[in-house]
């Protein structure tokens, strides 16, 4: 099947592994080019240097931080220097806390919301003008199930996450004339170093016994028994990315096995 990405210029926020990096893997194979770009630069440099070896597409790892504006344009101008004009922007950066609400504070939530709402915003905000110029562009948002049914210790992750989800929806109702659609894809529990990072956490603290217990919990939630793999979320990225999705725009995707069904 023709996908419609072909000549694509991709750039994946938060691309240097992950999600990130899964759905740059399928959009290589497709033969667009891909910029990753990541607030760990090395990470992103390697994984670029990989990507065009496995794939033999254009790419190119950049180093940013999506809270600094001044970055965020230099990394827009670096991309589109090596795979030419963004066709396509992905925004996976993101940080996680695992803290009860009460056990936050404002330091905790300034930082959330500045990488996981700001972020995207000042991203969107950047490659919005020359999309709009050419009169094509696709946007794709990672948010998070717990912003549409809420999650405990994840309160101000899943406020930023919904505050993302709100942006899209509108943002896209002043674009789609400009042939651009922006998209949230929101993904369920997914195999990838954040999480692992969050239940090696949870390990530690309940013990491997608990532990043990509650993996067993946490996949009886999931209809599709089990939890999701970085690839499953990239194919829906994918699919958002390519010109097949022109009539697709300001929707919410979970793709999370049946986890929940808002
Ligand atoms: N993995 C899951 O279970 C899951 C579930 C729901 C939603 N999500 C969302 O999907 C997206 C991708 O998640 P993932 O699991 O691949 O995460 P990940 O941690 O593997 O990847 C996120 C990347 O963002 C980068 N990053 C963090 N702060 C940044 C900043 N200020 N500037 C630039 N880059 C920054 C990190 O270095 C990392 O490489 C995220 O938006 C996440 O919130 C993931």
């Amino acid at each position: 099947m023709d996908y419609g990405i072909k000549g694509q210029s991709v750039l994946i926020v938060g691309g240097a592994r992950g999600i990130g990096y899964a759905a740059a893997e399928l959009l290589a194979a497709e033969g667009c080019g891909v910029a990753l770009a990541d607030i760990n630069g090395d990470a992103a440099k390697r994984a670029a240097e990989k990507l065009a070896k496995d794939s033999g597409a254009k790419t190119v790892g950049i180093k940013v931080d999506v809270t600094n504006t001044d970055q965020v344009k230099t990394m827009i101008a670096a991309a589109e220097k090596e795979i030419g004009p963004l066709s396509v922007l992905v925004n996976c950066a993101a940080v996680l806390d695992d803290k009860l609400f009460m056990e936050s504070g404002p330091a905790d939530w300034k930082r959330m919301i500045e990488v996981c709402l700001y972020g995207p915003m000042n991203v969107i905000h950047a490659v919005l003008p020359g999309m709009a110029e050419r009169k094509y562009g696709r946007i794709i948002c990672l948010a998070s199930d717990s912003a549409r049914i809420g999650q405990a210790r994840l309160s101000y992750y899943a406020a930023a996450k919904a505050g993302v989800i709100a942006l899209v929806k509108s943002v896209a109702q002043e674009v789609g004339k400009d042939g651009i659609t922006l998209n949230v894809v929101s993904p369920g529990a997914t195999n990838t170093e954040l999480r692992q990072e969050r239940e090696e956490g949870m390990r530690a603290q309940m013990g491997d016994e608990k532990y043990a217990k509650r993996v067993q919990t946490v996949l009886k939630m999931y209809p599709t028994r089990r939890i999701g793999e970085p690839l499953d979320i990239g194919s829906a990225i994918a699919f958002l990315a390519s010109r097949n999705a022109s009539w697709v725009t300001g929707q919410v995707l979970s793709v999370n096995g049946g986890f929940v069904m808002p």
